[in-house]
């Protein structure tokens, strides 16, 4: 692995833990305005500070982003279809220039093992890392579930895997039981897609026993900016991923800094 990579890399996965605490806020690229990023600068502003990476599209980077934030950024690169078509018809929407040119220390897409277009999205994975290697550019691949899917440990090991072979330098999936085979399958940095939202203290035990079981950090979306209190649960789970805190302890974290918002903005 060459300089700029290494670097790059230790933008996102910081080198003293070997963790990261990535904030996704790409839904919109086939969800249109989701809940929570509508007006995505307000939501994502008071984050920013605690998140090691943010994970976003050009699109609300360059509309919705200081530039003068010292966050790095990892690019949102693939799209095509809307949450009413295909969505495994996905191809690369961004180029590497422009990833280049926004300053992205990383670029990340989605393949869809086992969905209609499974070949073309694992392929363009591999375009892709051909490409962004060239310039010392970590990719991203993302194992989206089709809703024909079943997210268990057999499936996720299998797209983990084959993305890990493709060349891509992390991967971003989701928990499930078992996860401990999925990351001893796959020999790239794993962070952990939250996906829908549920319960705080339930959001917090998963990234617990996501981190025990293996995985580098998360990736992170609904659970943290649909939450009642975004900024307490960035802050529990910074404490879980990077200090080794126990549910518990998070929990207390999430819990007193809900209280202490509440004084100060009633
Ligand atoms: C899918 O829309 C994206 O890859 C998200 O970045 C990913 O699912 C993580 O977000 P969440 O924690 O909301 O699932």
């Amino acid at each position: 692995m060459d300089f700029g990579m290494k670097n790059r890399l230790s933008n996102i996965i910081n080198p003293k833990t070997g963790k990261t605490v990535m904030l996704a806020v790409d839904h919109g690229y086939f969800q249109g305005p989701t809940t929570g990023l509508k007006d995505l600068r307000k939501t994502v502003t008071p984050l920013l500070p605690l998140t090691d990476c943010l994970f976003i599209t050009r699109g609300m980077l360059r509309t919705s982003i200081d530039p003068r934030s010292a966050t790095p950024i990892c690019l949102r690169v693939s799209g095509g279809p809307s949450v009413l078509g295909e969505l495994s018809n996905e191809d690369i929407t961004t180029s590497i220039e422009e990833a280049i040119r926004l300053n992205a220390s990383g670029v990340g897409m989605s393949i869809f093992v086992g969905s209609k277009n499974e070949d073309r999205t694992i392929s363009n994975l591999g375009r892709l890392v051909n490409e962004a290697e060239r310039y010392g550019i970590p990719v991203l691949a993302i194992t989206a579930v089709g809703r024909e899917m079943v997210r268990d440990a057999r499936y996720l090991s299998l797209a983990c895997r084959i993305a890990a072979e493709i060349g891509a330098h992390f991967v971003k999936t989701y928990y499930c039981e078992d996860f401990y085979k999925i990351a001893e399958g796959c020999p790239v940095p794993i962070v952990m897609a939250g996906g829908k939202k549920i319960p705080e203290r339930d959001a917090l035990q998963m990234t617990f026993n996501a981190i025990k079981e293996g995985a580098s950090g998360v990736d992170m979306g609904r659970n943290i900016f649909q939450s009642d209190n975004p900024v307490g649960m960035v802050k529990a789970i910074r404490a879980i991923v990077h200090k080794g805190a126990s549910v518990d302890e998070a929990f207390e974290i999430y819990s007193k800094n809900k209280l202490s918002s509440q004084v100060v903005t009633e």
